[in-house]
């Protein structure tokens, strides 16, 4: 503004000089003073022209102030935004570690549970072994009887299209169906005359005894049922409850089976061994009295397959080598 002021002093200088007015003036001296007015517009309008550029010009600053701004502001937010996702996938990445570090935890626990559990089968298998020790020396029936009722109970929980895990308990478990008889006197229990009711139920004992033997471990549980119920009757005139049919554990009629099969075509002290036939009939004759019709009919199906035969001459065989090698010690 100031420039301008000057500019219009200068003219009205120039203007009302009255001295230089009565001195008779030089030639194009109008000349001149139009050519200094026309200045002066023409530097009003540039400056008007300057003035409004600015102005425009501080419109559009203050325009792109404002959009710096905003822009700012967005990336703030983004910014805020990134830190936020950031803290969000660390804590997940947090919780997938601890989630990982407890599924380890847990596995560790699992495979240490499975071999203490392995631990205690193997103990109460090693248990079984003495107690069956024992029993065996006293009942003087053999090892090898023991383990035919367990191969042959095994081929039937098989064959019934039992899981394999209760194949394997039932086996284990048949092998203890006579340690009761332990309790039992020995002038009984290696009686060769027949016995009075006195002494029979002196003998019904064992399957009470036997139960009471194995405790309460649920690993015996099935053991239990066996030595309890091997003697039932699938007719219900067996001991020592008189169980009938299904009643009697499904194990328990599969043993009675095995077992009778077994002493029938075994030699024993007061008698000579059976042919498989023979043995095979006297079951076969028993089914729906003595024993369940349908584990008879199994039981035969796998004589016919030459299974009962296979297991009896491996059983022989492994009996052989058995006393080969300790002869050889
Ligand atoms: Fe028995
Ligand atoms: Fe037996």
């Amino acid at each position: 503004m100031s420039g301008d002021d000057d500019i219009k002093d200068m003219v009205e200088t120039v203007d009302v000089s009255p001295r230089e007015a009565e001195i008779p003036e030089a030639p194009g001296a109008d000349v001149f003073r139009q050519l200094l007015h026309q200045a002066v517009r023409v530097a009003d309008m540039a400056n008007s022209q300057a003035m409004r550029m600015a102005l425009d010009f501080a419109k559009v600053y203050e325009r792109e102030q404002g959009v710096r701004k905003e822009f700012e502001n967005q990336l703030k937010q983004m910014t805020l935004m990134e830190k936020q996702a950031t803290r969000y996938a660390e804590d997940l990445a947090g919780m997938l570690r601890s989630e990982r570090e407890r599924r380890q935890e847990l596995e560790r626990a699992l495979a240490q549970e499975r071999i203490a559990s392995e631990e205690l089968r193997r103990t109460g298998l090693q248990g079984i072994s003495h107690l069956l020790l024992a029993a065996t020396i006293k009942d003087r029936t053999t090892g090898t009887h023991l383990q035919r009722v367990r191969r042959y109970v095994e081929a039937i929980a098989q064959r019934l299209g039992l899981p394999e895990d209760l194949v394997e308990e039932f086996g284990y478990s048949s092998v203890m169906h006579d340690v009761g008889k332990i309790h039992t006197p020995d002038h009984i229990l290696q009686s060769e005359h027949v016995l009075s009711d006195d002494e029979f139920s002196v003998i019904k004992q064992h399957c009470i005894d036997g139960e009471k033997m194995l405790g309460t471990a649920r690993f015996f549980e099935t053991a239990r049922a066996i030595a309890r119920e091997h003697h039932e009757r699938w007719d219900g005139k067996g001991y020592p409850d008189g169980k009938k049919g299904e009643e009697i554990s499904l194990a328990a009629r599969i043993v009675s089976i095995a077992d009778v099969f077994d002493a029938l075509t075994s030699k024993r002290p007061y008698k000579e061994a059976w042919s498989a036939e023979a043995g095979l009939k006297a079951i076969e004759a028993g089914a729906g009295e003595r024993f369940d019709p349908e584990i008879v009919a199994g039981f035969i199906a796998l004589a016919g397959e030459g299974v009962l035969e296979r297991i009896s001459s491996e059983v022989a065989a492994s009996e052989d080598e058995d006393h080969s090698g300790s002869s050889a010690k």
